[in-house]
């Protein structure tokens, strides 16, 4: 059917074409816990030396913790946000102290640390724990919206109801780890923001938004 279509093509254009990026090489939850938290800010290139450094310094949960704040937001340096760093570091302190030093796998428990929303909490639980489970940043947002909804209009958050069930239902049991990231991927690399490349799809097969997307975003004050 048309959902294992999608999942097979995006899924073997991920294993393809996907970047060679170091948090795709980890299953260590405090690694893709720091990933998660740096990627929401800057986009991935500029994250890569970032997230090295952070972890060189900072290499486990207790490490983290066992320093002091201010060190942590030295080390953090030119990525800004600070917030985001002060926010990790609690949740260092609150792995260690509550939860014996193990990041729970459970993304309903990875939402009460401080900083930690339901996407950070999907995303550690899918690429740490390779549990399949659903989530979505802006990107996959944009990219589920074009294929099964069309074209984004500008309130298209009104339908993350939609997005969000779409997501849940995609998920391929057993390869959560591979779909999220090849959505991901896709938004990066192919279905961007403002010129997406249709061409070059996997998915652009029964996409929704294909054919009307590039007039779409050329006549929305959006994409100007
Ligand atoms: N942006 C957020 N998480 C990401 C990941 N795991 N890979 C690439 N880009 C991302």
């Amino acid at each position: 059917d048309r959902l294992e279509a999608v999942r097979g093509a995006l899924i073997s254009w991920f294993v393809e074409h996907g970047r060679d990026l170091p948090w795709r090489y980890t299953r260590d939850p405090y690694h893709v816990l720091v990933s998660e938290v740096m990627l929401q800010q800057i986009q991935v290139t500029r994250a890569v030396p970032f997230y090295l450094a952070f972890l060189e310094r900072f290499p486990t949960v207790e490490a983290l913790a066992g320093a002091p704040i201010a060190e942590a937001i030295r080390v953090w340096g030119d990525l800004g946000r600070y917030r985001r760093v002060v926010n990790l570091h609690r949740t260092a302190r609150l792995v260690v102290e509550e939860h014996g030093g193990e990041i729970p796998p459970d993304p309903e428990v990875l939402a009460t640390f401080p900083g930690i929303g339901p996407y950070t909490a999907g995303a550690v639980a899918c690429f740490a724990f390779e549990r399949d489970v659903p989530f979505v940043d802006t990107n996959m947002r944009r990219v589920l919206h074009r294929l099964f909804f069309g074209p984004e209009v500008p309130d298209a958050r009104a339908k993350d109801r939609e997005i969000l069930s779409v997501a849940a239902e995609l998920v391929p049991r057993g390869r959560g780890w591979e779909w999220n990231q090849a959505l991901m991927e896709l938004g990066a690399l192919r279905c961007t923001a403002r010129r997406p490349l249709c061409d070059e799809c996997p998915v652009a097969d029964g996409c929704r938004a294909r054919g009307d997307i590039l007039e779409a975003l050329s006549a929305s004050p959006r994409a100007a």
